[in-house]
């Protein structure tokens, strides 16, 4: 499963570049992402500016000496890379596996080709067997918790290290256990209009490629033009 993660975090790498505004995702596999570029830049002489999604990938792209900008120094991104928890049929998918969602999101929002990086186990039929990840403002969360239960939608709070685990952004996690999404639009925008959530996983016909890599080689799978 690692080499299949860093094949396909490779290969995005070619996607990039010189002068291009990066977006520089989270998690096990678009760590293989930010290595190649980190790669690239020291061997290469690389230039690009890198946009991070999580403290984590801030760190790792230091370590690399990959140069770094401010979300908010830029109006635009010409590529994001990012891993995805699951992604179905119609390119939709969940993220948030790592905690990093909302800048996630919001590092894809401005970007201009948003490509995921995924291994062949994340392709599936319905979105839902991973949990989905949401993230809440603390202030409130146990009353909004107790809104998912009534729901039905099996909330949990993210644990780390024996406590809540508090994202970047000083906000909890609660994993809604749902099973099968039949309408990921339609839980996506019921989800956007409650208040004391900031942001949730579902990233709904955000992505334009998917990068699979397989036991049989990779396949780049593009989204249909909006
Ligand atoms: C972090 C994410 C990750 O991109 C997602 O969880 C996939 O991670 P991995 O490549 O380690 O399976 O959304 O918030």
């Amino acid at each position: 499963m690692e080499a299949l993660k860093k094949i396909a975090g490779v290969t995005a790498a070619q996607y990039v570049t010189d002068g291009m505004t990066i977006g520089l995702g989270t998690g096990s596999t678009a760590y293989y992402f930010v290595e190649e570029i980190g790669r690239r830049v020291k061997e290469e002489g690389l230039n690009v500016l890198g946009v991070t999604t999580s403290s984590v990938t801030t760190k790792q792209a230091q370590s690399l000496g990959i140069p770094l900008t401010s979300i908010d120094n830029i109006d635009s991104i010409d590529l994001t890379v990012d891993g995805a928890d699951e992604v179905d049929q119609d390119f939709n998918g969940i993220k948030g596996g790592g905690a990093a969602l909302l800048m996630e999101k919001i590092v894809a929002t401005p970007t201009k080709e948003y490509i995921w990086v995924v291994d062949e186990s994340k392709l599936v039929k319905h979105l839902g067997a991973f949990k989905l990840p949401v993230e809440v403002v603390q202030y409130g969360a146990e009353r909004l918790f107790r809104v998912f239960e009534k729901a039905g939608y099996h909330p949990a709070f993210r644990q780390k290290g024996g406590q809540r685990l508090i994202t970047d952004m000083q906000n909890y996690i609660i994993d809604l256990d749902l099973g099968c999404i039949e309408n990921p639009q339609a839980l996506g925008q019921k989800l956007d209009q409650t208040v004391g959530v900031v942001e949730h996983g579902l990233f709904n016909g955000m992505v334009d490629k998917v990068i699979v890599a397989g036991h049989d080689g990779v396949q780049v799978l593009s989204a249909p033009k909006q």
